[in-house]
């Protein structure tokens, strides 16, 4: 059977009761809708193409790590039949892994800090996961981590994803969004000339980086930061900033910047009035990572000149932000980036039919 999601050699699952589940979450993961996003930005028109990450079972696209990763740990047998899984995460990663290892029967347990949207820690807790919330004084989000390290360390059958460090979360993008991305274009002739993508883990923007070296090595692949809190550029911790899932407190293990082309930044504020301008304008209903994800791809675009064409991520939907500025008037300063973007509409390239479950193929 196809799956939206390359999964380990069919003959390695231990048995067949445990490949099953994974062969049906694979089809409801990946293989998402890109978006061809038509603009006027500093009176050039550009086009920028966004993968709709909503579209995920959970609705982001942490989903396609979380599965990859507990594939392959289960047919490692390092992730034993119901045994709990634990994570300090900042939030989409923790619905994932809620429901994922659900799904496949595991008890699962989320350490995230405190300051997180009441939308996500309910979600997590709605799928029975158990949620630990850390203050600003238990250390946040490295103290998150040094809690779920801690319980493994009590319990040696609690398996850590650790999507920091884990390489198979740069394996699922490396797989899966970049060569959706790139044959999604390809069918409308298009050809990705750059990409960009805010850090979180750096899973997303290290995979595909690694695909497009392989087959396009040309391509510019920028990683985003807020202006507000340039983790990646400082290599620490630095000022405050409301773009959750991207730019904790460190650099992740699995970035490497050497790979990468130059480090792009965008104002929080200003990232939150391109979201609304993306929901108000076109009925793109996104997060704040989103329209910081958009903004990047138009000073890429303006970068490249007329003839690039850059593709970013739309990471998730404006759902779980409902509690935040998302929802608020933002303060808009004289230097945002938005206020320069004139929204003109979207087309849809659908799935591409090289990932479609057999049954759902849309075209030969
Ligand atoms: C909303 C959102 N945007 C962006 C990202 C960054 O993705 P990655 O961890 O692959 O760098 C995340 C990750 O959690 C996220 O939740």
């Amino acid at each position: 059977m196809h799956s939206s999601l390359p999964l380990a050699p069919r003959e390695s699952p231990p048995s067949k009761v445990r490949h099953e589940p994974f062969s049906g979450l694979a089809a409801l993961v990946g293989n998402t809708p890109l978006l061809s996003i038509d603009a006027e930005f500093r009176g050039h028109r550009r086009t920028v193409f966004a993968k709709l990450e909503s579209m995920n079972m959970t609705g982001s696209i942490k989903d396609r790590m979380a599965l990859q990763i507990l594939h392959r740990a289960t047919v490692a047998d390092q992730l034993k039949p119901g045994a709990r899984i634990a994570e300090a995460t900042s939030g989409n990663t923790g619905i994932s892994f809620a429901a994922l290892g659900r799904a496949l029967g595991h008890p699962v347990t989320i350490f995230m800090p405190d300051w997180m949207s009441a939308e996500r820690i309910n979600i997590i807790r709605s799928f029975g996961a158990d949620v630990e919330l850390i203050s600003k004084a238990e250390g946040g989000f490295l103290g998150s981590i040094e809690r779920a390290e801690e319980l493994a360390r009590r319990d040696p059958h609690v398996f850590l994803p650790r999507q920091f460090s884990n390489s198979w979360n740069v394996y699922a993008h490396e797989a899966t969004t970049g060569p959706e991305i790139v044959s999604q274009m390809a069918s409308n002739g298009r050809t990705l000339d750059a990409f960009v993508a805010g850090v979180g883990t750096g899973g997303t923007v290290m995979g595909v980086a690694r695909y497009l070296r392989r087959v396009n090595p040309g391509a510019h692949v920028h990683p985003l930061e807020p202006a507000n809190s340039p983790t990646l550029s400082t290599g620490h911790k630095e000022g405050r900033h409301r773009i959750q899932g991207i730019s904790d407190e460190f650099i992740p293990p699995i970035v490497d910047l050497a790979l990468l082309d130059e480090i792009l930044a965008v104002d929080d504020g200003d990232a939150i009035c391109m979201a609304q301008h993306l929901a108000t304008s076109l009925g793109l209903a996104v997060g704040i990572s989103s329209g910081a994800n958009f903004l990047g791809a138009l000073l890429a675009a303006e970068r490249l000149g007329s003839d690039g064409d850059v593709a970013t991520i739309f990471c998730d939907s404006n759902k779980k932000y409902l509690s935040t500025d998302l929802m608020h008037r933002e303060p808009v300063r004289s230097d945002f980036l938005s206020t320069e973007v004139k929204l003109l509409g979207f087309s849809v390239l659908p799935r591409h039919c090289d990932f479609c479950p057999p049954g759902t193929r849309t075209s030969a």
